[in-house]
């Protein structure tokens, strides 16, 4: 009779979704790459932490029904809700832990800045610290990942939310490395 009460219990429980995963135990799989907190120990992975919540969500969403295209097999579980892609993308983007510093080249930099003013600062201004147009943001961003991911764009390889086709147009992709050792060599967090 008590078994049976407790498993009654446990249904009511469960399906009331009172025990929900927890985000540490949802992120656990996440942190061999992306950090306990989103900081990414692995090359090429881009930061989690501080990035807005919104496109985190998009973005989990996408990796996890094939509408983005990863390295990674099965990067976000099937059995992921809603809930937790919501409560997942949160916990990311609240976490302000420090990233480890980068090398950048300098004339890079400089290269980059001018085509970032031209050509990306309508969208993601203040240097990456902000976004406009649902975009994300990049200051700090992984270096190696933003090379990889520019590429991807003017290759089609990766699709744009919407056409952002103009940012890109006749820059080579030395010109892209550029923009991107710009990206990376920012302070990623607002003061
Ligand atoms: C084996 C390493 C690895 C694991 C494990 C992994 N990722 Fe990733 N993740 C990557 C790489 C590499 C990328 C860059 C894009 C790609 O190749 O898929 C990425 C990209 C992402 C992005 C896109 C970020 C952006 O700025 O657009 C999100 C979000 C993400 N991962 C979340 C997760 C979550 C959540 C988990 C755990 C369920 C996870 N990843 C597990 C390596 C990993
Ligand atoms: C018209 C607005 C707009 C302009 C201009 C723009 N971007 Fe973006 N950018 C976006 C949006 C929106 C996304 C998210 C796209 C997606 O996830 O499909 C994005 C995503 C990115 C990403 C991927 C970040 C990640 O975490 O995966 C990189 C890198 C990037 N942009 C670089 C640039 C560069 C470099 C320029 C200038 C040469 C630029 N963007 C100009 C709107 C813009």
């Amino acid at each position: 009779m008590l078994i049976k009460t407790l498993a009654l219990m446990l249904c009511t429980v469960l399906s009331t979704g009172l025990l929900a995963a927890p985000v540490e135990t949802l992120t656990q799989a996440c942190a061999q790459c992306h950090g306990d907190t989103g900081v990414s120990t692995q090359a090429r992975t881009p930061h989690l932490n501080g990035q807005l919540s919104d496109y985190l969500e998009d973005d989990l969403r996408r990796l996890g029904n094939g509408g983005r295209v990863s390295t990674v097999p099965e990067h976000i579980p099937k059995s992921w809700t809603a809930e937790d892609v919501m409560a997942v993308a949160d916990f990311y983007a609240a976490s302000r832990s420090p990233r480890p510093a980068q090398s950048t080249d300098a004339a890079l930099v400089a290269k980059g800045a001018v085509w970032y003013k031209k050509r990306c600062a309508d969208c993601h201004p203040d240097n990456g610290r902000e976004s406009k147009r649902d975009a994300p943001l990049l200051a700090g961003q992984n270096l190696d990942y933003m090379k990889e991911q520019t590429r991807a764009f003017v290759s089609g390889k990766r699709k744009f939310v919407f056409l952002m086709d103009d940012a890109f147009r006749g820059l080579s992709p030395a010109d892209l490395d550029a923009v991107a050792h710009f990206f990376a060599s920012q302070e990623p967090f607002k003061k």
